[in-house]
């Protein structure tokens, strides 16, 4: 990143945020709830009216008991949301599983939290989804919890409902919690998305989720942790040495976000399916794309032919060629034979990025 940032006219393939501003209404409502007074600390667990909002947006959306607005916390981002819900289960030397690859910030929060992060891998034979048999081979009586992440960064793949399933009947049949990072939710391009709200015991599922990518809010700093019952105080108690609530200017705009009508996610959602499709164009027909991303806004593209590492491949395709890609091994060890390339630049943009990058493959593969 550091490299990139230094050189005017590369061409971002990196970047893990829309590419879009926020929309307008909500920025507006912003404003007005600063004028109005929102500027002071908000309970630890967030707004009233939010966390009902957050409440009966997943009543609409799951065919489960809906949570009620006290299993809500609203967080610092979803980042606060994984960070609450692994400080509320974990003790010190306890096992949480977490996936191979995966978001760098998991490694490091259950590292943060006292624990031990154990890989299960995602293979691209199996679509980067998960085995279930082999994350059950792994739990032990030290593990607390299990991570999961669908849709999934960096691997765009989306969670069936009968993985969930499987992973549900785990999680009942071992008492280890489960949390869903399920931030990508509303980024799906085939499909639906499968919450584990819908399939895991509610006494053991955290569903984390947020405003960043749906309404391009990562700036704003704004997520939410949807609790156990009685786990939710414990969640709301930690707030208030790590952040003590989020911004509450920010919540005024969150909520803004949820009451407005939904347009601008389902265009966002639809303008990253197209851009998917011009990687699908470019890749398609080649074993460089493993798997056909299903959500959120990311590929893996295999450099295994070129020989290289990807750090060696992506400072190469940097300097040689002014195109910034995430080295694979940034999300685990497994993942050193791929890049992984955001669709969060223009579509002119992402074509020249994606054209260079397959001709750099091409030039080190011998
Ligand atoms: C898988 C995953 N979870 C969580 C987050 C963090 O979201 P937030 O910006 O709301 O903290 C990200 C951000 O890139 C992500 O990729």
């Amino acid at each position: 990143m550091a490299l990139a940032a230094g050189r005017p006219s590369v061409i971002h393939l990196e970047v893990g945020e829309p590419d879009f501003p926020t929309p307008a209404p909500i920025i507006d409502a912003a404003f007005e709830a600063a004028r109005a007074g929102f500027t002071k600390y908000s309970p630890n667990a967030g707004l009233a009216p939010l966390r009902r909002q957050i409440a009966e947006r997943a009543s609409r959306r799951y065919r489960s008991a809906p949570p009620t607005a006290d299993q809500i916390v609203v967080t610092t981002g979803a980042i606060g949301a994984l960070y609450s819900s692994l400080m509320a289960v974990i003790d010190t030397g306890d096992e949480v599983l977490i996936s191979d690859p995966g978001w760098p910030n998991y490694e490091a929060i259950v590292h943060l939290a006292g624990a031990t992060p154990v890989r299960y891998q995602l293979r691209a034979t199996r679509g980067f989804l998960p085995d279930p048999a082999e994350i059950a081979g792994l739990i032990t009586a030290r593990t607390k919890a299990l991570l999961i992440n669908t849709p999934g960064n960096p691997t765009g793949a989306v969670f069936p409902a009968a993985l969930m399933a499987e992973i549900a009947e785990i999680v009942r049949r071992t008492g280890i919690y489960l949390v869903s990072d399920e931030i990508y939710e509303d980024i799906v391009f085939e499909g639906e998305h499968i919450s584990a709200a819908d399939h895991a015991p509610p006494d053991r599922v955290f569903i984390v989720s947020g405003f960043s990518k749906s309404y391009a809010m990562t700036g704003w700093r704004l997520g939410w942790l949807i609790c156990p019952p009685n786990l939710s105080s414990v969640a709301a108690s930690l707030q208030e040495p790590v952040t003590s609530c989020a911004s509450t200017i920010a919540q005024k705009a969150g909520e803004a976000a949820l009451a407005g009508d939904q347009k601008s996610v389902v265009e966002l959602c639809a303008i990253f399916r197209r851009r998917r499709d011009l990687v699908v164009d470019m890749f398609g027909n080649t074993a460089l794309l493993p798997a056909t991303p299903q959500g959120a806004f990311y590929a893996l593209i295999d450099i295994g032919p070129t020989g290289l590492q990807s750090v060696e491949f992506a400072k190469d395709l940097l300097t040689a060629c002014d195109t910034a890609v995430v080295p694979g091994v940034t999300f685990g060890p497994s993942c050193d034979r791929y890049v992984r390339i955001a669709f969060t630049t223009s579509d002119e943009l992402l074509r020249e990025g994606l054209r260079r990058l397959r001709e750099r493959i091409q030039s080190h593969t011998r």
